[in-house]
């Protein structure tokens, strides 16, 4: 039996197979989108809470004015993940992504734990941003003078202090709701329409980081750059070389979002050659954007001056002769984050879409609406836990989950370039990862350097989050396997 269960563990799904798969005729996904939308998408998905929230925090407690040296780390270690990703995105266009990629490679109950693993990058991750987005929506309302209650914008876990000065725990963060049903709403109607709405929030905001960027630097003061790389306190994480090490595993979160081009891989055109444009382009402007703008930041408010800055941006801002930039880039963030809501959960909706046409999800998942050609009960599903997570649950403090949860699925891409490699090297491949087997490597080294500067509460909630995947896998997934069937010969 052991033997049973070992071969039932490892069986895979050809290269063959997937591609046929991927092409569902009439009811299955529709290839609408072409390189520039699937570069918006990436950038939509990439540039939001990371940059406006976590550059100030990883200045102020871990990097200094070197948080531009931990932005190119983060690069680094995405670009190596991210060339791994373009090769099997192109060989095996389905929107399954890092889950399909280890079933082609290293078998089901690999693919099960990174499937199951990806809900943190886009479901959690979206969540996470939803709060923030509330954050600042809230705040942007206060200054036209608009207050909502604070108990419908804190989740009860929160709490707020109540004009007597007394303490009060919130209700409900509504507007977090509001943001995942419109974002989930337009992700049923219609792919292109989403990735429409996208590209014109995406211009919004990178035209107000281009000012930013732009208007910053003729303001910035060349004190606030000494020291560049402060000394260490004693403490690992703490500035000096070990604090950029930490500061690059905090901003990574910025770079999330870049690989979710690949779940759009069943509906994109020419995904040869479009997935490669979309994934590595999308990374490259993100990582010129993103060291630009922490050069501007830390160049106008000093590092120090950051701690405990809820709003670092704005201080900066203040720097400036221009604060009515305030409101501005509160409506740049406000926009940006709405993206990387709406191109997390796209992610999110089409991993499970895979999933459950493979059968180790139940099929509602996959049901595809016969005019929208979309999973919209997926959408709805990912709907209510998203919106039950950012609207009661203190998810907040979540984000590093979603970091931890993406580094662990890029090492399983590299590594399954590495196996393909030799398992398959004659299959075609429109792009190929340079270097081979040095960029994989590199690749699992940096996102494991990552992950290891993350903390130890969030390595157990993984490990709890991955226990509980395990339970279901055993519980259903492997019995309902629709490889698994079929080479048993069952009905599926
Ligand atoms: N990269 C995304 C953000 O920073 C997740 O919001």
């Amino acid at each position: 039996m052991a033997t049973g269960v070992a071969s039932d563990l490892l069986r895979t799904k050809s290269l063959e197979r997937l591609n046929a798969d991927a092409e569902g005729g009439e009811h299955g996904l529709q290839r609408t989108l072409g390189p520039w939308s699937l570069i918006g998408l990436g950038i939509g998905a990439v540039i939001g809470a990371g940059l406006f929230s976590l550059t100030g925090i990883a200045a102020a407690e871990h990097a200094g004015p070197a948080v531009v040296i931990s932005f190119a780390i983060a690069a680094v270690g995405c670009a190596f993940a991210g060339m791994c990703y373009s090769e099997l995105a192109g060989m095996i266009p389905v929107a399954g992504s890092a889950y399909t990629y280890a079933y082609a490679t290293m078998g089901e109950f690999v693919a099960w734990i990174i499937g199951w693993d990806l809900v943190l990058e886009y479901a959690v991750g979206a969540a996470t941003v939803s709060v923030s987005w509330s954050q600042y929506v809230t705040r942007f309302l206060h200054q036209l003078g608009v207050d909502l209650p604070a108990r419908l914008v804190h989740s009860p876990f929160e709490t707020y202090t109540l004009a007597d000065g007394t303490m009060a725990h919130g209700l409900v963060n509504l507007p977090a709701i509001f943001i995942i049903v419109a974002a989930s709403s337009l992700l049923m109607v219609g792919i292109s329409e989403s990735a429409k709405v996208n590209a014109v929030i995406v211009m919004i905001k990178l035209a107000v980081v281009a000012v930013v960027i732009g208007l910053g630097a003729f303001y910035v003061k060349a004190q606030n750059y000494v020291p560049f790389i402060p000394e260490n306190t004693g403490t690992f994480g703490e500035y000096g070389w070990s604090g950029i090490m930490r500061a690059a595993g905090v901003v990574f979160f910025a770079y999330i979002g870049f690989d979710a081009v690949s779940t759009a891989a069943q509906e994109a055109k020419n995904p040869q050659r479009n997935m490669m444009i979309g994934i590595l382009g999308s990374l490259a402007i993100c990582t010129v954007i993103y060291i630009l703008f922490a050069g501007v930041l830390t160049g106008l408010v000093h590092y120090d001056a950051m701690k405990g800055d809820g709003a670092p941006v704005n201080t900066a801002i203040g720097q400036t002769p221009f604060p009515w930039l305030k409101s501005l880039v509160t409506l740049g963030v406000i926009a940006g984050f709405s993206t990387v809501i709406l191109v997390l959960l796209l992610g999110q909706s089409r991993v499970f879409y895979t999933m459950s046409q493979d059968r180790l999800l139940p099929g509602l998942f996959s049901k595809i609406h016969p005019t929208w050609k979309t999973p919209y009960r997926s959408n709805l599903f990912f709907m209510v836990f998203t919106g039950v997570l950012g609207g009661f649950l203190p998810i907040s403090q979540l984000g590093h989950m979603t970091s931890i949860g993406t580094l662990l699925a890029f090492i399983l891409v590299c590594l399954g370039v590495l196996i393909l490699r030799r398992t398959q090297p004659e299959a075609k491949r429109a792009y190929r990862t340079p270097l081979v087997p040095l960029v994989p490597i590199l690749g699992i080294l940096t996102c494991l350097a990552m992950m290891v500067s993350l903390d130890g509460e969030t390595w157990l909630r993984l490990l709890i989050w991955l226990a509980i995947g395990l339970a279901i896998y055993f519980g259903w997934s492997r019995a309902h396997s629709r490889i698994g069937r079929e080479e048993a010969g069952k009905a599926v």
